[in-house]
């Protein structure tokens, strides 16, 4: 009897230990007023940002639009050479780091540490936004993918989905800037990447001071 309780409590624990590690965000709003070209028009790099946090919805429609799947057959929002989907794009925020899981619309928790300064590294202003997000490319996913840096086509891969970053940030009143800069190396760890997965670009992303 006892340990038939005590099976039950630690599926329990279980489950609620993994709902913390699992945010599922709302679906995405797709009916945003600002016109493609209005965003164009509009595009630029800002290094300020206020300290006003950002809601699951923005941040479910600026995941959608940077690496969703937009495509019954699985395809995405960004371009990737043939089709590889080499890119990952992980949310840093105070209360840890993300993993965003495009088929299910959520977010996975790879770390309870707070990541914005490893993202900064030198940049300082960059700590200051409320959620950075990091582009990671996976060699492994091109057919003889080496562990040695990010490949080309990883490279442009991660340009297009930064393109999207920086657009939809503009269509949903948010301030962003691309970044190279970060400590790659502690970031390799605190995310838990394999050795063939590169972090390439970061963006900080907020609300314009
Ligand atoms: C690949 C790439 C890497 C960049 N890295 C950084 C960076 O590490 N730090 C930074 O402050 N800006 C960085 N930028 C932003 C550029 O400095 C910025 O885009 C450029 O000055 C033009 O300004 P604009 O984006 O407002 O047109 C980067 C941009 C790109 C495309």
């Amino acid at each position: 009897m006892k340990k038939g309780i005590l099976t039950i409590c630690l599926s329990i624990a279980t489950v609620c230990v993994m709902a913390q590690d699992v945010v599922k965000l709302p679906d995405p709003d797709k009916n945003v007023p600002m016109t493609l070209y209005q965003a164009l028009q509009q595009r630029k790099s800002v290094r300020e940002y206020s300290s006003k946090d950002i809601d699951d919805m923005k941040l479910s429609q600026l995941l959608w639009a940077a690496v969703g799947i937009n495509r019954p057959d699985g395809h995405l929002t960004a371009p990737t050479a043939v089709n590889a989907q080499d890119i990952t794009v992980y949310v840093c925020r105070k209360d840890g780091a993300y993993l965003y899981v495009a088929k299910d619309n959520a977010l996975q928790k790879v770390s309870d540490k707070d990541l914005r300064k490893e993202i900064a590294s030198a940049q300082q202003f960059a700590a200051e936004a409320p959620i950075s997000l990091v582009i990671v490319t996976d060699n492994a996913k091109f057919r003889g993918g080496s562990t040695n840096g990010p490949t080309i086509s990883g490279a442009i891969d991660a340009g297009y989905v930064s393109q999207n970053i920086d657009l939809a940030c503009e269509a949903l009143g948010l301030v962003t800037v691309p970044r190279a800069t970060m400590d790659k190396d502690a970031l390799k760890k605190e995310l838990k990447l394999t050795d063939a997965q590169n972090p390439i670009l970061n963006h900080p992303v907020g609300y314009k001071k």
